[in-house]
């Protein structure tokens, strides 16, 4: 089934998007301390609570005209429309012709949604059930390895969607994971990688998951022949490999190639994105760390951010909000990146995997109808968690040259309470974000007594953009809410660029070149690529011994 497009008007002819860029020169060079004193309400009027979710969004430089004509751009933009086609399961993914159903893998088991004549909702549940099965097997220990020992290690062997996301949410989850299980994750196509993942594991004790969409990547497929090596090294029969390798996938032809049973793998489809993947089969390691009943609740959290962004008006929007104030610093500010910042260690790996999801997605400059763009699209997306990063690069958000939105993440109760910790790192959440906005003038800064040459180094400008993102405790549900809400700030972005977020042709060129480098680092062969890549290959074959 074809998505039915309704024509695309160029974005920079869209009247709201003239409008948007008359608009800012009049607001351009307002102060955000102004825009508070002007009104008491500021902070209500831009703030918006969704599925225990709270943001505050007033700190950005933005009036109510500015939010007005985002809102017409999303109208414009048939945003409304472009969402009801994903839900429906339109073929949106135009490149590669397929749905874009990430929204499908948590749905409820009651719900039906019938895709190329297939219940998608049905085949989900069967999966879902399956790997509730495996994972209550493991962590009882009734799933024992070769000799008869239970698994103790998990490694997860997977790159991209097959391992970002199954890091990030063990990282995220921790605090509710069963803890005599060991995960470990490889990804890296560097050996180093693997030996440090497992060069204190017994393998009578370790269970693989080799996570690959495709089955066929290249430092996947690498890692786990490296894996079976290692196996059989300690074990010495290929019988092992059985009750030691499980496959998360969408090939099975390829999976049972490789020499696991199909019984012992977990599928999920082509209209599953790899950086959409975590909550798919890809989560079995989630899974298994916090527990069945803990996995369906972050499902359930998804699903509830999911319908928010489905049915909510653009005004009450979370998701929706949250992209259009991207498109805004991006596109009308020229702000060239989004810093994420959460306040909770638990979330130390959530930039990371959130680089994937907003990058692969949206850094395309070609239109879902082939034009070339002429305006800006993905944002970078980078980040660390406060307060490591106030000691390292806020110095540049504060004094630099350039200006970085940012999305503060919060939570109000602590996993670990401890003495004044908790207080103290939400002190430094909510500090950080006033200081960026309302900085520190010169008159107030000399006013202290600060010696005149020392004035203009010490003054902060301020009017420094952010959002501030709460939730009252880091629980698999809100977690859910959390991605969930990013994916569909994602899309957002994606339709009103009119680009295809769910492609990565990008990806494609290197792997291809790599393939051909492999084998002339290996012999002698004539090399025909430029002068710097033949030099760089030879000086690798003349050191490699
Ligand atoms: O980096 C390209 C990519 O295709 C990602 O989109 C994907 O998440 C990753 O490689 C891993 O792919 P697979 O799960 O097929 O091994």
């Amino acid at each position: 089934m074809s998505t039915p497009q309704p024509a695309l008007t160029p974005l920079t002819e869209l009247p709201a998007w003239e409008a948007l860029d008359e608009h800012a020169s009049e607001i351009e060079d307002v102060h955000l301390r102004e825009f508070f004193e002007e009104d008491e309400d500021r902070a209500s009027r831009f703030s918006l609570e969704a599925e225990g979710l709270f943001l505050d969004y007033s700190k950005n430089r933005i009036t109510s005209q500015t939010m007005d004509l985002l809102f017409q751009l999303a109208e414009q933009s048939y945003l409304q429309d472009k969402i009801d086609a994903m839900f429906r399961g339109d073929h949106i993914n135009l490149t590669e012709n397929r749905s874009v159903l990430h929204v499908a893998l948590r749905m409820p088991k009651t719900a039906s949604l019938v895709v190329d004549g297939v219940d998608v909702v049905a085949e989900v549940h069967a999966v879902l059930d399956k790997m509730a099965a495996f994972a209550d097997r493991v962590r009882s220990g009734e799933w024992t390895g070769f000799t008869g020992k239970r698994v103790r290690n998990i490694v997860n062997i997977g790159i991209g969607g097959s391992d970002l996301g199954p890091v990030m949410a063990y990282e995220a989850l921790r605090h509710c994971s069963q803890r005599d299980l060991n995960l470990r994750f490889v990804s890296n196509v560097d050996g180093t990688d693997f030996a440090e993942a497992t060069r204190d594991l017994d393998a009578s004790e370790t269970l693989f998951i080799v996570a690959s969409k495709t089955f066929t990547t290249l430092e996947t497929m690498t890692n786990a022949n490296s894996a079976r090596e290692w196996t059989l090294a300690q074990l010495g029969d290929e019988k092992a490999i059985a009750s030691h390798f499980v496959a998360l996938s969408t090939n099975a032809k390829e999976v049972s190639k490789f020499g696991i049973d199909t019984a012992n793998m977990f599928g999920f489809w082509d209209w599953v994105g790899g950086r959409y993947s975590m909550d798919s089969a890809i989560g079995l390691s989630t899974m298994i760390a916090i527990g069945p009943d803990n996995f369906r609740a972050m499902l359930a959290g998804f699903h509830a951010m999911d319908e928010h962004f489905r049915t909510a008006p653009f005004e009450r929007n979370m998701p929706v909000i949250m992209g259009l104030l991207t498109i805004w610093y991006n596109n009308i500010f020229g702000s060239q990146t989004v810093a994420i910042l959460p306040y909770d260690q638990y979330l130390k790996r959530f930039p990371a995997y959130l680089q994937q999801l907003t990058m692969e997605s949206n850094g395309k400059s070609i239109t879902v109808t082939g034009e070339q763009v002429d305006y800006e699209t993905g944002a970078i997306y980078w980040g660390e968690p406060g307060t490591n990063g106030q000691h390292s690069f806020y110095q540049l958000i504060h004094q630099g040259t350039k200006l970085i939105p940012c999305d503060f993440i919060g939570f109000m109760k602590s996993l670990n309470p401890k003495g004044d910790h908790h207080d103290i790192l939400i002190a430094n959440l909510f500090a950080q974000a006033e200081a960026l906005a309302f900085g520190k003038f010169s008159e107030e800064v000399a006013a202290q007594g600060v010696p005149e040459e020392l004035v203009a180094h010490k003054t902060f400008e301020g009017n420094r953009p952010s959002n501030m993102l709460l939730a009252e405790k880091l629980t698999p549900e809100i977690l859910g809410k959390l991605i969930a809400l990013y994916e569909h700030n994602v899309f957002t972005q994606g339709a009103i660029w009119q680009i295809d977020s769910f492609d990565q042709w990008g990806v494609e060129l290197g792997k291809v070149l790599a393939m051909r480098i492999v084998p002339e680092l290996k012999g002698n062969s004539e090399l025909g690529h430029d002068g710097s890549t033949n030099a760089l290959i030879e000086r690798y074959r003349s050191q490699k011994a």
